[in-house]
């Protein structure tokens, strides 16, 4: 594959294009789109779990002076495709969870929507629900395949028969809680279903991906992908929940039709995100290791049951990093899922390697106590030449010296015990980090010589990631050029399509459309360019490489105290180094890693999202009761990488960094919680509540 010649742009700690804009207030979010005339909705949701609505009693609410429509399962107008359980808004009365969308009211004001939709009249048919996952459930079932198209089940060798006759085993069961995404930015969608007739939808939504998103709405509503317009500049951020549309933004269309020529606004509130926007599921992980006395694993085994909604099945993959990250001879994975009475749990930053890199990471600490070897040298015996799944050689892989230079940086004291510190316990715990290298099969981008300056356009979303700065810099090395002269213009399904933000893929794809552009706008034009010249490429012309499998690696280092008298757990030091390929923005990149590795500490100590069994509801369904790590949470907090340079990847040689840093870091803190205390939490989050039993 061709490496670009002297980057000049890459590689340099550019500012956020976007930062004055955002600082200033001027960039616009969905929300806020200025348009004339809005009118506002408020969504009428289920207060059931399960069962059916019988009737509706809008009078009320329409009587109200400025409600200007009110849409409920009896009225709505039929979708032309209803497939979706999620996407398919008022077409029967059924309930299939608490807080499932039932209706929408239509005003002139956000305040008279609200109040119009809580004098809205509801009659039930109740059936009692069931919400409850755990593993001895007996109609657990096996997906056909987990997200987004890995094989369930996986084996490989003789996982019990490695139990039966190795040296040392360790077999736990593991648990991680339901998280819900929150970002800063609730989800909110502007409609406008033109008024001339003509049958066409504008949509500013907030979404990682205004293509995507578009392709759903037309195929829920029947439109071609010339009517409707997704335009996206800005997103204050989505860790997945923005990746795909949730059910508001079908209803936002759906009330925007019902009002031709009227802009609508539907902002889903923090409270309703907790229902409505997707989340992670809980898993439960059983995790068997076998190994000699050298700590050579002869048996990795990843057994998980989670949940899905019964309107939409979400398989997280939880078990797919267990297959490839170390050596050993015989492996299995499987996946089950309880389809329950619960809202439909999506994507979360790194969903799978995120839960999937708890469980087994634990467990090989236990299994370093065990044998008495240090869990930074166990994982570097364990280390793989291989991929063990594919057989395929790395196109990189430095976990091993992530370990090393991250023990150094640390200062990590192999075989160290708790150590007091006043009224302190205080330890040390590792883990490791994986995320695969990904790169989408769909997108374009063109580049055009106007006014002096080039102009590269792409459907791109930046969710506060850089990519409204890193990509000007891949566009200015594949043009040869300053990058002070070009202008990347993002958002819009006006511009060439681009896949999803997700999957730490954004970068990779759309780089490597954008460089396929620009070598053809080269050869097209030459160095002098014409005004108006112009040129296109997508990402099915780059170079590809399925000879190699591509993961980014990392690894993390926690100290954690726990105060010998009240259990309290601080994290005053986190420090990961990662092999991530060619960092392109380091200034941005930082950002990512360190905002991955804070909600990995935000998942090892606060977030749960507390599940209500009785209701069938999230108890703590907002801000102040859901909590995340926040400034005061964080102490020393470090993102370091190697200078990985990886030439089979794409010819930026650059891995993705969005989800990496997440992956691993709660194990790293549960760890350094049993160094400092002795006591093994198993089940997240670790408060202290759990340790103080153990502190004596
Ligand atoms: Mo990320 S959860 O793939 O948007």
């Amino acid at each position: 594959m061709t490496e670009l010649l002297e980057p000049r742009a890459m590689g340099r700690a550019l500012v956020r294009r976007d930062g004055v804009d955002k600082v200033r207030g001027t960039a616009v979010y969905a929300a806020e789109t200025p348009v004339d005339d809005p009118a506002y909705c408020h969504p009428v949701q289920a207060t059931i779990a399960r069962g059916r609505v019988t009737a509706m009693d809008t009078s009320a609410a329409e009587a109200l002076d400025g409600v200007l429509a009110v849409l409920t399962p009896f009225d709505a107008e039929r979708l032309a495709d209803t497939s979706d359980g999620e996407f398919a808004v008022l077409q029967e009365p059924d309930v299939a969870f608490r807080g499932q969308l039932i209706g929408v009211v239509v005003a002139e004001t956000s305040e008279l929507a609200r109040q119009a939709a809580d004098a809205v009249r509801v009659s039930y048919a109740e059936q009692p629900h069931d919400s409850v996952l755990s593993a001895d459930r007996d109609d657990l079932y096996k997906p056909d395949q987990v997200n987004p198209s890995f094989e369930t089940d996986t084996a490989e060798g003789d996982v019990a028969a490695a139990m039966a006759t190795a040296e040392v085993t360790v077999e736990h069961t593991y648990e991680t809680a339901m998280y819900h995404n929150n970002p800063l930015e609730p989800h909110a969608t502007t409609a406008l279903w033109d008024p001339a007739g003509a049958g066409f939808l504008t949509l500013w939504d907030s979404t990682q991906g205004v293509h995507p998103d578009r392709a759903a709405v037309c195929q829920v509503f029947g439109l071609d992908e010339e009517q409707v317009r997704v335009v996206c500049p800005y997103v204050g951020g989505g860790f997945g929940s923005k990746g795909q549309p949730h059910a508001h933004v079908m209803l936002a269309t759906m009330a925007a039709r019902a009002l031709p020529g009227r802009p609508v606004k539907l902002v889903v509130t923090r409270q309703q995100m907790f229902f409505l926007t997707g989340y992670r599921t809980p898993t439960i992980q059983r995790v068997q290791l076998a190994a000699d006395r050298r700590g050579r694993l002869s048996a990795i085994a990843l057994d998980v049951v989670e949940q899905t909604s019964k309107v939409k099945e979400f398989a997280e993959q939880t078990g797919v990093p267990t297959r490839m990250m170390y050596a050993s001879p015989s492996r299995r994975t499987t996946h089950r899922l309880a389809a329950l009475d619960v809202p439909v749990n999506s994507w979360m930053r790194a969903p799978g390697e995120c839960p999937g890199m708890f469980g087994p990471e634990v467990a090989l600490d236990e299994l370093a106590e065990e044998l008495g070897i240090d869990p930074v040298e166990l994982r570097i015996v364990n280390e793989p030449d291989v991929d063990p799944e594919t057989g395929k050689p790395w196109s990189s892989r430095h976990l091993v010296e992530c370990l090393r230079e991250g023990a150094q940086r640390f200062g990590w004291e192999p075989g160290a015990r708790s150590r007091r510190d006043g009224d302190w316990l205080v330890g040390q715990g590792v883990a490791s980090s994986v995320y695969p290298t990904q790169r989408q099969a769909t997108s374009s981008a063109n580049v055009r010589f106007t006014d002096g300056r080039y102009v590269t356009e792409i459907g791109a979303a930046d969710l506060g990631t850089g990519a409204w700065t890193v990509l000007p810099q891949i566009a200015a090395d594949a043009l040869g050029v300053d990058v002070a002269d070009v202008e990347v213009r993002i958002g819009d399904t006006r511009y060439p399509t681009a896949s999803v933000a997700g999957g730490s893929s954004g970068t990779n794809t759309w780089g490597s459309a954008i460089t396929v552009a620009a070598g053809a706008f080269r050869t097209k034009f030459g160095a002098d360019p014409h005004e108006g010249d112009e040129a296109s490429g997508d990402v099915d012309q780059a170079a590809s490489d399925d000879e190699h499998a591509a993961y980014a690696f990392g690894a993390q280092f926690a100290e954690v105290r726990v105060h010998a008298d009240t259990g309290e757990i601080r994290v005053p030091r986190l420090i990961g180094v990662f092999g991530a390929g060619r960092i392109i923005n380091p200034r941005t990149a930082r950002s990512q890693l360190i905002g991955g590795m804070t909600m990995g500490l935000s998942m090892a100590l606060h977030e749960n999202s507390v599940f209500d069994t009785r209701l069938g509801q999230v108890a703590n369904h907002d801000l102040a009761e859901y909590h995340i790590t926040v400034n005061a949470d964080v102490g020393d907090i470090q993102a370091h990488w190697l200078a990985e340079h990886d030439p089979y990847v794409n010819v930026m040689g650059a891995k993705g960094i969005g989800e990496i840093g997440i992956t691993g870091t709660a194990a790293a803190v549960v760890n350094a919680a049993y160094s400092a205390t002795g006591v093994r939490v198993r089940s997240l989050p670790v408060t202290l509540d759990k340790l103080l039993p153990g502190l004596g």
